[in-house]
């Protein structure tokens, strides 16, 4: 075992990282022999490299450091966020073609939940983003099941007590009651697994529609579901507070205007 004091990282992570494809894919190749460390074949995915030291090649090729891509993803209810799926249902990679890189997901949406998500091949840029620490906003578009009291989205803003803990406190405005139905928008600061529809399910309702239209400043707009467009390095910027120039989400967030 090499020092803990080396930056080191699995085999299959530094295939994965240099934008190759996912680690699905760099333990399957790596497990065939097409890795070398240092000129000899290594088939184990969790082998540990020290990048400062040894010398990896893929197919006989030395790696080589891939641009950053940073992309947002209008994704569509049905997709899974996920690389590939047993069942063979579609993924959001079935929507990417022509990124140049294999990039990942920052961040999941529910299989029934459509809109922006962001995609990366820069795994600090995605865990800084996810980090729950920093309280980056996240707005949604809710279509509940039932005509909710001012009472009940009072209780959606203050907090509402679920099983893994309350809530933190939410932006939450009736965008319109349409029937038996009200459609809101409200913005959260947390991450947590399902956490709108969990939400929601507290008041005794259930979420019929959920479209996450934005992450800190950065809005969906006008970009076609289904369709995808590379962050401008402001947006970029805007988001990573490793980057120079980056502004806290929080206090930059400003609730979408009033649609009807
Ligand atoms: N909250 C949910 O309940 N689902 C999502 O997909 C995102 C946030």
């Amino acid at each position: 075992m090499s020092s803990p004091q080396r930056p080191l990282k699995t085999l299959e992570r530094v295939l994965s990282k240099a934008g190759l494809g996912s680690r699905t894919e760099a333990r399957q190749w790596i497990e065939a022999g097409r890795a070398q460390v240092n000129g000899v074949v290594v088939r184990d995915p969790d082998h540990w490299v020290d990048l400062k030291r040894d010398r990896v090649r893929f197919d006989r090729k030395p790696l080589t450091v891939r641009d950053r891509v940073y992309l947002l993803l209008y994704k569509p209810a049905g997709y899974l966020t996920t690389y590939r799926d047993t069942e063979g249902r579609p993924t959001v990679y079935d929507l990417l073609s022509d990124v140049g890189t294999f990039v990942s997901p920052v961040g999941r949406l529910d299989l029934d939940t459509s809109g922006l998500l962001l995609m990366t091949n820069d795994t600090q840029f995605a865990e800084r983003v996810t980090n729950p620490r920093f309280h980056i906003p996240k707005t949604y578009l809710v279509k509940a099941s039932v005509l909710l009291s001012d009472v009940q989205l009072q209780q959606l803003r203050d907090g509402i007590e679920l099983l893994d803990g309350p809530t933190r406190p939410a932006e939450v405005r009736r965008v319109r009651d349409s029937g038996k139905y009200t459609h809101l928008e409200i913005t959260i600061t947390e991450g947590r697994n399902r956490q709108v529809r969990r939400m929601i399910e507290a008041l005794d309702a259930h979420v019929l529609k959920l479209v996450r239209v934005q992450i800190g400043s950065i809005a969906i707009d006008k970009l076609q579901i289904g369709r995808w467009r590379m962050l401008t390095p402001d947006e970029v910027r805007s988001l990573d507070r490793n980057h120079e120039g980056y502004e806290d989400p929080r206090s930059n967030h400003t609730p979408r205007k009033k649609t009807s």
